[in-house]
């Protein structure tokens, strides 16, 4: 078990805190903070203890110096102060000595929220290659390191790994809460368990399936993944999303596992049109699942007695092409299934379609989840201490 944010007093205490702030922006504008919104116990609770609060995130790639003014943390700060009850201040430097007068004139129960610690990837990847003399400095600057950036898990950079090695630690309320749900679900000994797994890139989610094959009793597939099973199996999938590089390991997981793989049986073409599976042309896109699937799909989840979602089961942005994964998600919902929602679309879909609060979990993470999912250790919370 790891330490967690109540194992430490705070009072006079500077608090290095890393989030997971890496939320969509268009235009300068947040298009979905649920991350900072969900970041907001630990930060509360630590300024109710009257410590004083520096926090670190990176957003985005930082790859060139226009990426640094795409990928600026100042919409986030706006944010923030909008969502917390005290002074925010923001470091327009990753390092320095303004940022060093920031920290020093910092007081109790407030906040500085630090430049996207990705612009030192600039100069030699020290962030993402988590350099030891940044790790160091960024230590420097506080007294204890909380790591509540659950999304950043699945990366060892300097601020996470790095800093971990050189303050007392421990992790914040998020990941205790992210962890506690994902092993509840993967661990509990109830039957059915199906995975219903969609979204377009089956490269992303390969060793996924190769892991929860073995634990589930039944996968769905939808989803623009659905037709790189489908051609395996020998159908005419026209003109949709198939990843060839992958054919091979959808014909192993459908030799070796057939009677635990569900696929769709109609789809609804980029033309609108319902189309069962065997009477596809060459210029038929899939875009969401059909009718006949959306049922079938439903008799398989009545008495799942837990389910795990990773993947939307269409183009659910357009309101043509999100019925299958609205009609899966009212499913889950009504017949009250013990559901974790997880990776990064299929948290997006669940709030647009309006499911915020349906499910047991809706998990804040991309990549860590998967990586969870597949069986992989996650290196940002593996460096916290144990208690
Ligand atoms: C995510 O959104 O998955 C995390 O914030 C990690 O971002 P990254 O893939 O750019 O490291």
């Amino acid at each position: 078990m790891k330490k967690t944010i109540k194992d430490y007093e705070y009072k006079g205490k500077t608090v290095l805190l890393r989030c997971d702030f890496n939320v969509p922006i268009d235009n300068g504008l947040i298009t979905d903070d649920t991350r900072i919104k969900e970041s907001l116990t630990t930060i509360n609770y630590l300024l109710q203890q009257n410590a004083k609060l520096i926090i670190l995130s990176h957003l985005g790639k930082v790859k060139n110096e226009e990426d640094k003014e795409k990928n600026t943390l100042y919409p986030v700060y706006l944010r923030l102060k909008e969502l917390v009850n005290t002074n925010v201040y923001f470091s327009k430097e990753t390092r320095g000595e303004n940022l060093e007068k920031l920290v020093k004139d910092l007081k109790e129960k407030e906040i500085l929220l630090i430049e996207n610690t990705r612009y030192e990837d600039l100069d030699g990847k020290k962030e993402s290659s988590c350099e030891e003399e940044l790790s160091k400095y960024w230590a420097s600057l506080g007294n204890i390191y909380i790591n509540d950036a659950y999304g950043t898990s699945h990366r060892k950079h300097a601020s996470n790994v790095g800093i971990s090695k050189l303050l007392p630690n421990a992790v914040g309320f998020l990941i205790e809460k992210e962890i506690t749900k994902l092993d509840e679900i993967m661990n509990e000994n109830t039957e059915p368990f199906v995975v219903i797994m969609g979204g377009k890139k089956i490269s992303d989610k390969t060793l996924v399936i190769e892991n929860l094959i073995t634990k589930c009793n039944k996968i769905l597939i939808g989803g623009g993944m659905c037709f790189t099973f489908l051609k395996a199996k020998g159908y005419n999938v026209g003109d949709s999303i198939v990843d060839d590089e992958n054919l091979e390991f959808c014909k192993n997981i459908l030799d070796n596992y057939e009677d635990k793989i569900i696929l769709p049986i109609d789809i609804i073409t980029s033309n609108k049109e319902i189309k069962d599976i065997d009477n596809l042309n060459n210029n038929d896109a899939g875009f969401d699942i059909g009718p006949k699937t959306i049922e079938l799909f439903k008799e398989n989840l009545k008495s799942a007695k837990r389910v795990v979602v990773n993947g939307p089961m269409g183009v659910f942005e357009e309101k043509d092409f999100s019925k299958g994964t609205n009609e899966i998600y009212n499913c889950l919902k009504e017949n009250n299934i013990k559901t974790l929602i997880g990776g990064g679309d299929s948290a997006a879909s669940v709030n647009l379609l309006g499911y915020n609060n349906a499910f047991f979990h809706i998990s804040t993470g991309g990549g860590a989840t998967l990586d969870y999912l597949s069986g992989k250790n996650l290196p940002g919370i593996d460096a916290i201490e144990d208690k």
